[in-house]
């Protein structure tokens, strides 16, 4: 069945993390965000997201706790996939890079990569700390000495497989001029050029034996494949590169978008596509690089994440209030500062002022003066507003511009609201002669609100239902409770 209109879009897969913070959940909410959007439009969409599950990170945690690696991970495995419920994540497909078909299927791609003569075998030059037998890079030194056990460390030499990445420079610039959407945004591009190709790329080590947790090389025994080389290849062993488990390559590859961290663009925007290019297969049509959130300008990690956990913002804002200010809030490609004070502010000046507020005064006029609902009935002036409104969020959409899609309906929102206060039904009611521009009002009220539920739903889309179940007749019930914030501060400093 081939559909031109398929659309393939991946989160990155996240390292195992108990501390799920909502630095994790905003790529993951962006992602979700846009598959609803493309179904919505009647694209046959792929989201696919998971974890990456080796390396020697998972082997010394786990080993902390006295576990075995697969058995630390199905905990924590669990924990990710209960934040994605909670979050309303809609991904159709789930990857962990210790699922047995991902690992066969890396170490085919391994193979052919050597037998290709992309890979070859060299040596890595690096440190050694005697009593933990560990290797390690010059980076992953601290203060010069081993990290585990802080002792001495010496020169060593460890036997590796290396990938020809400097052979790629030329084709990835060619790449990105011929492909202009290819790395967006464009900022993206010149750190890129600047910092890594132009000064030359270097041969990447694609292989370890300093540790187990990993996928093994098949043709030599005690090396374990890179993790980013297991991890990048998600996106296609997910449907069935090298393996029989999924049967979907064809159908969905290339992705149309890999949203991506900024600090992981370099990734997937020049290992990634060279080793495609090694093996010959289409490349990717773009790698979006967002930006993250921080606290005080520092990036939201394990440290600074327990200040905002998402169950104890979604229980007390809902879930919808999360996912809209992440997307509302900060330009996706850019970082940014997360507040609690912003936060508050922007769910009650958009959600319970604006939007709530123009649903429940709407409803309960409706209600009050005995207004039929008829869609014929609408003001010129608003059929002309929201069309204008459909056409600019879709143009941002598809720019991944979701504050400023999200902008064009609030936009329009605001506009209903004065609309309310120039036409005062409540003044039209008292007035029989005037029965008929009430209805228009009310109904003109209605065909806005309808529209601009249908634009929100990939953003919020328990009120999204709602509103439509509102305007269908439901009960009434506040969207969300306008919030004194103030008080509501004082709570969070005194809890947080
Ligand atoms: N495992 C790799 C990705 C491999 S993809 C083939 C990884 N995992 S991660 O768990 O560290 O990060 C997953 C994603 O979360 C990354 O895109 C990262 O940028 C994102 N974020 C983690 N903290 C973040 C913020 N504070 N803000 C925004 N995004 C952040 O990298």
């Amino acid at each position: 069945m081939a559909n031109s209109k398929r659309f393939y879009i991946t989160t990155p897969i996240y390292y195992p993390s108990a501390d799920l913070h909502i630095g994790h959940t905003y790529c993951t909410v962006a992602t979700d965000v846009m598959a609803r959007y493309k179904r919505q439009r009647g694209f046959d969409v792929m989201f696919l997201t998971g974890v990456d599950e080796h390396g020697l990170k998972i082997e010394t945690a786990a080993a902390k706790e006295g576990l075995e690696p697969k058995e630390f991970l199905d905990r924590i495995v669990a924990g990710i996939l209960d934040m994605w419920k909670l979050m309303n994540i809609s991904y159709d497909r789930f990857i962990r890079t210790t699922d047995d078909y991902h690992v066969k299927a890396v170490q085919k791609i391994f193979r052919e990569l050597y037998e290709r003569g992309a890979i070859y075998k060299g040596k890595y030059v690096g440190k050694y700390c005697v009593p933990c037998e560990s290797f390690w890079t010059e980076t992953q030194l601290e203060n010069g000495k081993c990290p585990d056990c802080g002792r001495d460390v010496q020169d060593a030499e460890e036997e590796a497989y290396f990938f020809k990445q400097s052979e790629y420079g030329e084709r990835i610039l060619e790449l990105y001029e011929r492909q202009q959407d290819f790395l967006t945004p464009k900022s993206r591009i010149n750190e890129m050029v600047n910092n890594f190709i132009k000064p030359g790329l270097e041969d990447i080590c694609v292989s370890r034996t300093s540790f187990k947790w990993g996928i093994p090389v098949d043709f030599d025994a005690g090396h374990v494949v890179y993790v980013w080389v297991d991890a990048l290849f998600n996106y296609m062993t997910a449907l069935g590169y090298m393996n029989d488990a999924h049967n979907d390559l064809e159908h969905y590859w290339p992705a149309d978008v890999h949203f991506v961290g900024k600090e992981i663009v370099r990734f997937h925007s020049i290992l990634w596509p060279a080793m495609l290019m090694a093996l010959e297969l289409p490349l990717p049509k773009q790698v979006y690089g967002h930006g993250w959130l921080t606290i005080d300008g520092q990036k939201i990690g394990k440290s600074l994440g327990n200040a905002v956990d998402p169950y104890v913002f979604a229980e007390r804002y809902s879930v919808d209030a999360l996912r809209y200010f992440l997307m509302r809030e900060f330009a996706f490609g850019q970082d940014g500062d997360f507040t609690w004070e912003r936060m508050l502010t922007r769910i009650n000046s958009d959600l319970a002022n604006n939007l709530g507020n123009l649903v429940a005064r709407t409803l309960a006029m409706q209600d009050k003066y005995g207004i039929a609902s008829d869609a014929d009935k609408t003001a010129p002036e608003f059929r002309t507003l929201m069309s204008e409104t459909c056409a600019e969020f879709d143009a941002q959409m598809e720019k991944f511009a979701f504050q400023s899609a999200l902008q064009a309906v609030f936009g329009a929102l605001d506009r209903t609201n004065k609309y309310v206060d120039e036409t005062t039904p409540w003044t039209l009611a008292k007035d029989e002669s005037k029965r008929g521009e009430l209805e228009t009002v009310i109904n003109t009220l209605r065909f806005a609100i309808e529209i601009a539920a249908y634009l929100l739903t990939p953003f919020m889309p328990d009120t999204a239902a709602q509103i439509q179940a509102q305007l269908n007749g439901a009960e009434r019930a506040a969207l969300f409770p306008r919030i004194d914030v103030k008080k509501e501060l004082e709570y969070l400093t005194q809890n947080g």
